[in-house]
């Protein structure tokens, strides 16, 4: 086995630190920029390489917009700036976001919402300029809905008819049950989530179905990302980084 083989882990680091290091030498995240910070394990560590370039004073003046308790707990430790997305600050939109993803398909369509966080991190996402996925290669699919599950966030008073009307668009939806808590997560803004899974080998719409689930009584968002188009980095086992 050759010795450079990166754990997912570490290229989760690799593809995070790269991609943060690319943008700053391209001038894409830039001093006193509003910036939306994503959630998960590849998220976290882009923020700790802003949290350092802020240190070395490389970068300064960042109206960060975090997009979960997650990310807000990080950038409050690490002592980057905090704002709602409605601040005056931040007036409603950003210029640059930053977060992970479950599946990427080779039209950078995604599945989020791995972490529950989907809601926030699709309206930081469809309100900012720019948006840019950090990834392991295990993300990358040809197709996506067959292999990880689709987050669906569901007002609780709706999970059965919306199971129902998922199942007639062809998805398998399960509650997601809590670790250490009795019963399913509650995500940050109160829902559950029902996660989705189409058969193998089904080939799904995820322009038309993100655009059908968000028509059901009782959704409140669903993890499909097609209306913005991410520039993706994704870090391989032998420490490349693949941009697309
Ligand atoms: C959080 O809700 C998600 O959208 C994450 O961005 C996604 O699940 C990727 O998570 P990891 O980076 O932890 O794999």
């Amino acid at each position: 086995m050759p010795n450079n083989v990166l754990s997912v882990d570490d290229q989760k680091k690799q593809a995070a630190r790269f991609a943060v290091n690319d943008l700053v030498e391209k001038g894409i995240l830039r001093s006193g920029m509003r910036i939306g910070l994503g959630t998960g394990s590849t998220a976290m560590p882009a923020v700790h390489r802003i949290a350092e370039l802020i240190g070395e004073g490389t970068l300064s003046g960042l109206l960060a917009v975090p997009t979960s308790f997650q990310t807000t707990i990080a950038c409050e430790e690490l002592g980057i700036p905090v704002y709602s997305l409605n601040s005056r600050e931040i007036g409603g939109n950003l210029d640059l976001a930053i977060d992970g993803a479950d599946e990427v398909d080779p039209d950078n369509n995604l599945i989020k919402g791995g972490g529950a966080a989907l809601l926030l991190e699709k309206i930081v996402a469809y309100n900012s300029a720019r948006f840019v996925i950090v990834a392991d290669e295990s993300k990358s699919v040809d197709g996506l809905g067959t292999k990880f599950p689709l987050p669906v966030e569901v007002v609780p008073e709706a999970r059965v008819s919306v199971t129902a009307h998922l199942s007639r668009l062809g998805a398998t939806a399960a509650i997601r049950y809590a670790v250490k808590k009795a019963g399913p997560v509650i995500t940050d803004n109160g829902n559950i989530i029902l996660d989705c899974l189409w058969a193998p080998g089904t080939s799904c719409d995820p322009r038309a179905l993100e655009e059908a689930i968000n028509g059901i009584a009782g959704v409140v968002e669903n993890g499909f990302f097609t209306k913005i188009r991410p520039a993706v980095y994704i870090a391989h086992a032998d420490g490349s980084v693949e941009q697309r």
